[in-house]
């Protein structure tokens, strides 16, 4: 199998073929969204919420993304694999944003990394890339900035936050990352800056014109029937069936049906 690289998704964006892009945070995952041919998995730092239960991303590790990124990468057969630096571990200067990147890419064998932000973390970005590390950015909505946005709503609705994010966008692009997240921003700002640059977005809540789009594989699975903002659209309702299963489990351990002959030695 042909890996996909990130000169892959930049191609393909210009060849105007979307790119797909789910999380993954363990290798049973990782194999099936890789399988079912998505080009990019993402070990995101959402596994602070969906595999530790935290309410924000901002308590996991960098060596809890570490675990989590290797055991994707074992399942990865084709897809580029790309790793989020956790909270804490690029914003406070450059150097520590190289070594922590250098510490995901030798410990876990992930492709690239990403990390949120424009202008505030330039420095960081341009130290990455010149170690030769594929960076993809991540603006709009960035989940590590919740305790100061105060909420999850929709980000650059006003002018002000909308260009700021557009010289964002422009600058990712100058600094040589090879694509950036857009998250819960308007359809039409989001348009306009998959227009505005040659390297692919992939949106999330960011309407149907960027070059790619990611979903949080949980949420589209359908695990988690209380989160349901309407960007999620649910391919399954896993969180019923195994409600359902489970619970038919231990009806049969109770009830003595389970095992049953032909399921014992
Ligand atoms: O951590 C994550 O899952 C993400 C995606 C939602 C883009 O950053
Ligand atoms: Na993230």
């Amino acid at each position: 199998i042909k890996r996909i690289t990130t000169e892959t998704i930049r191609n393909m964006k210009f060849q105007g073929e979307k790119i797909s892009m789910l999380t993954a945070y363990d290798f049973t995952i990782a194999s099936l969204v890789d399988a079912a041919g998505t080009e990019i998995i993402l070990v995101g730092d959402s596994a602070a919420n969906v595999m530790a239960g935290h309410e924000t991303t901002l308590p996991i590790t960098l060596d809890q993304m570490i675990y989590h990124a290797q055991c994707v990468v074992r399942g990865a057969k084709r897809a580029l694999v790309v790793v989020d630096l956790p909270f804490g571990t690029y914003q406070s200067d450059p150097q520590k944003a190289l070594e922590s990147s250098v510490r995901i890419m030798k410990e876990s064998g992930a492709h690239a990394i990403k990390l949120e932000g424009g202008k505030e973390i330039e420095e960081s970005i341009r130290r990455i890339v010149n170690a030769g590390i594929p960076v993809m950015g991540h603006l709009g909505l960035t989940p590590q900035s919740i305790y100061q946005f105060g909420s999850y709503k929709v980000r650059a609705k006003e002018d002000e936050e909308a260009e700021k994010l557009i010289n964002d966008a422009k600058l990712l692009e100058e600094l040589g990352c090879f694509s950036l997240v857009m998250e819960k921003i308007p359809a039409d700002l989001a348009s306009k800056v998959t227009a505005a640059i040659n390297i692919p977005t992939i949106g999330i809540g960011a309407g149907s014109n960027c070059d790619g789009q990611v979903l949080v594989v949980h949420d589209m699975l359908g695990l988690n029937n209380e989160f349901k903002p309407k960007f999620v659209r649910k391919y399954l309702n896993l969180e019923d069936q195994i409600h359902q299963a489970i619970g038919q489990y231990v009806t049969d351990v109770k009830s003595g049906n389970f095992p049953n002959a032909n399921e014992q030695y």
